[in-house]
């Protein structure tokens, strides 16, 4: 090999690596472009969307200010329970779940729980719906259940975020508005969430329907329905929940070290945000336990099948890379 040669290959050589080098570097930054465009930066509340109003048996209409789960003055309250009931449009099927709900927390609870309705910007008049519900229905005392409106939808998982930021209770049970599951199985994730808070630890208890994959509620779903749960179960499985089964049920349970460390942080605010609370409570180590619950399928869901199942794979691509790359943080709140 004459001299001349060696040169050459040296050269090519280097002009390769420099092609790589370049390439690599072009790739990952229009990754993390792309990945920083599609994440998601809840938007900021609205100064009266921290008041709540509230109705009584007499009929008095009441506004306040809502408390702040993370300053903490819960030893002053003597609320054991607070169940938020994320709600859009719900005026067709919220009755049934809060007549459910009441019962039990009458029965199991005596006075100390209340309810926490965020209407997240219906237009069927939900938060009137349900001030009235208190006073002539269920002939509540003022400030057992209260509604705060959110000025501009925010999706599902904002809703939930802001209810849980602004309970009372010891506890914080969040409830699709559905009434799909029987609420007097929040006994056993109650149970399940004590078990493991020793010195005041953060625990969560999710309620699960993987037990009824094969049941008639399930099969008896629709085609594309079911095909669309065993495609966002598998996403799921690629991006990391696997020791969860069922991370979308709209009933899970949290107690306030658990909301304080979680809820701060989440930043989806769409259908799949239970993904990002899961993976939020597992990179922060705080136990999850999955409970099975009694389940029934319920019709009026204000998903978009089509849509909302694209926007949730994107989201939880988004929420994985997001978090891979940094541009997601478990300990800068969002
Ligand atoms: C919500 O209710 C309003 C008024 O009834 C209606 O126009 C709108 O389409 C509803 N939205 C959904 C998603 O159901």
């Amino acid at each position: 090999m004459s001299l001349k040669e060696l040169f050459w290959n040296e050269k090519q050589k280097l002009s390769m690596m420099n092609l790589v080098v370049t390439a690599v570097i072009a790739l990952f930054s229009s990754l993390f472009g792309t990945v920083y465009l599609l994440s998601h930066s809840p938007r900021r509340t609205f100064l009266e969307e921290l008041e709540y109003t509230t109705c009584g048996s007499d009929g008095v209409i009441e506004h306040g200010k809502l408390p702040l789960v993370v300053d903490d003055h819960s030893a002053l309250e003597d609320i054991e329970l607070s169940v938020v009931v994320p709600s859009y449009n719900e005026t067709g099927r919220i009755l049934i779940m809060l007549k459910e709900a009441i019962e039990y927390l009458r029965k199991e609870l005596e006075d100390r729980w209340e309810i926490l309705i965020v209407d997240d910007g219906s237009k069927d008049g939900t938060a009137d719906f349900c001030l009235n519900l208190a006073e002539r229905e269920f002939k509540l005392q003022a400030g057992q259940l209260r509604v705060v409106k959110l000025s501009k939808n925010r999706g599902k998982g904002g809703a939930v975020k802001h209810g849980l930021l602004h309970i009372r209770g010891r506890y914080g049970l969040f409830v699709d508005a559905d009434g799909a599951s029987k609420f007097a199985d929040v006994s056993k994730l109650l149970e399940s969430v004590k078990s493991h808070e020793k010195s005041k630890k953060p625990a969560l208890a999710i309620g699960s329907r993987a037990h009824m994959v094969n049941s008639e509620a399930v099969v008896k779903r629709s085609f594309i329905r079911n095909f669309l749960m065993y495609a966002l179960h598998t996403l799921v499985f690629i991006f990391g929940i696997r020791s969860i089964k069922d991370t979308q049920c709209g009933f899970k349970l949290f107690n306030r070290e658990a909301i304080v460390q979680i809820y701060p942080f989440l930043h989806t605010e769409g259908w799949i945000f239970d993904v990002e609370v899961l993976i939020l409570a597992l990179r922060k180590g705080i136990k999850v336990d999955e409970v099975p619950i009694s389940w029934h399928e319920v019709s009026g869901s204000k998903m978009d099948l089509a849509w909302d199942s694209l926007m949730m794979a994107k989201d939880l691509t988004v929420i994985r890379m997001a978090y891979m790359l940094g541009i997601y943080s478990d300990k800068r709140p969002c």
